[in-house]
């Protein structure tokens, strides 16, 4: 007979979950979506990188922590946070269900944290109100909910103490990276279209959606670390107070991508006149511009530094251990790059081979602009240089060389 649920490790929590041989797909391929509780082992790298990030915002800010993991499921990430992050003295494992709920009281028992680790049930967007009309100083809060994470955004922003974190997953990439552009448009409030690389949109566009929310109430957010990763986006975010610092970052970090591969164009325009400029000087382009989205940096280089040191240093047993170095190596040399072109994408469209990444990058560099490779493609490139500039490259590159 085989068993309703197993017994696992995930990094130092003990975890009992709903057994996946119980929900496979005719393919053989486990089904997370089916069990009773929702434990999914391919959020495993998302979890080990929210490890990470908390564990150097401990570092940073000192005292004790007061976290909320506001979509549980089985309470791993509740559970992991304060095995194996410092100074966390209270994690809240919420779920509406109550099936996990019970689950994530049977999986606290099972660490023997029942003083430091809480179990509620209520909808998020309650409890987070909740919280904040207690007086509560929330440092961090985890939206991990099935979809789209916007219905929870307003209350994760409302909750979290200045200067706190925010770490939000995403899993509907079609309508945020524009496969799905009009349910895009429409739960994001921005015009969005079709894009290469599609995920280079998608995570400025949910980026960009909870901007535009801090600063609906004067307050801020700094991205530390942002990927895109199989099914999913994840986002952790710092979010800060303040009218003034809220202004700045509309004006400098939301606006506008005018995308137009038939006219050789790839273009960041952060203000709304010059953008009219632009479009009164060339109809057509009107139709090309996608926005408003988050136009700054995906993630802070040296916070990301400080995760890859943790991860050699203190880190080491992760289960995702290699696949979070290299990812993180990645994220590091990129984040300060505002454009990520696809040398597949531009090589088909002029019709020569691919070339291969590195000669690019270096045809890039004889040109003058640095440039690095992307995580959001295995033949993505992220540079300030403009679309002309990099399809130049292509072109020249691809005459020495091939993938
Ligand atoms: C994607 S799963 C969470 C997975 C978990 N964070 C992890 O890393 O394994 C989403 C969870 O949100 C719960 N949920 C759905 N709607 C909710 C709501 N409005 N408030 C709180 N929990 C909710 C579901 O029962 C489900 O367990």
């Amino acid at each position: 007979m085989v068993e309703d649920f197993i017994l696992l490790n995930e990094g130092k929590a003990k975890l009992k979950v709903p057994n996946p041989a119980k929900y496979l797909r005719s393919d053989g391929v486990y089904e997370p979506s089916w069990a009773p509780v929702f434990y999914n082992p391919a959020q495993i790298l998302n979890r080990d990188i929210s490890v990470l990030a908390l564990s150097a915002y401990s570092a940073i800010k000192g005292g004790s922590l007061l976290l909320l993991d506001a979509f549980s499921g089985t309470g791993v990430r509740a559970l992991r946070f304060f095995k194996e992050v410092p100074g966390v003295s209270l994690a809240i494992a919420n779920d509406l269900s109550e099936r996990a709920h019970k689950l994530i009281q049977e999986n606290i028992s099972l660490n023997n944290v029942e003083d430091h680790v809480l179990a509620t049930s209520a909808d998020a967007n309650a409890l987070m109100h909740i919280i904040k009309s207690l007086g509560k100083t929330i440092h961090y809060v985890d939206i991990d909910p099935f979809g789209s994470p916007k219905p929870y955004i307003d209350s994760a922003l409302w909750c979290v103490r200045n200067g706190g974190l925010v770490g939000v997953t995403a899993t509907d990439t079609a309508p945020l990276s524009g496969a799905k552009w009009r349910a895009g448009s429409r739960h994001y409030d921005a015009h969005l279209n079709r894009f290469q690389p599609p995920h280079y949109l998608g995570l400025r566009v949910l980026l960009g959606y909870i901007a535009r929310r801090a600063a609906s109430m004067d307050r801020y957010v700094s991205p530390l670390v942002s990927f895109a990763n199989k099914h999913y986006y994840r986002l952790i975010l710092m979010v800060g107070r303040g009218a003034l610092r809220a202004d700045e970052m509309v004006a400098s970090k939301v606006g506008y991508l005018i995308h137009s591969p038939a006219k050789n164009e790839l273009m960041i325009v952060r203000e709304l006149r010059e953008l009219w400029d632009i479009i009164k000087g060339n109809q057509n382009l009107g139709k090309e511009v996608m926005g408003p989205l988050w136009v700054g940096e995906l993630g802070d280089p040296e916070f990301i530094g400080n995760l890859r040191k943790k991860l050699g240093e203190e880190y080491d047993y992760l289960p995702t251990y290699t696949e979070a170095k290299e990812l993180l190596r990645i994220l590091e040399n990129e984040s300060p790059y505002e454009l990520t072109y696809s040398i597949t994408e531009i090589a088909r469209r002029i019709k020569v081979n691919t070339p291969k990444v590195q000669a690019v990058l270096e045809c890039l560099e004889n040109e003058g602009f640095k440039a690095a490779r992307s995580h959001i493609c295995s033949a993505c490139v992220s540079t300030h240089a403009t679309f002309k500039v990099v399809e130049d490259c292509v072109k020249k590159s691809s005459q020495r060389t091939s993938e």
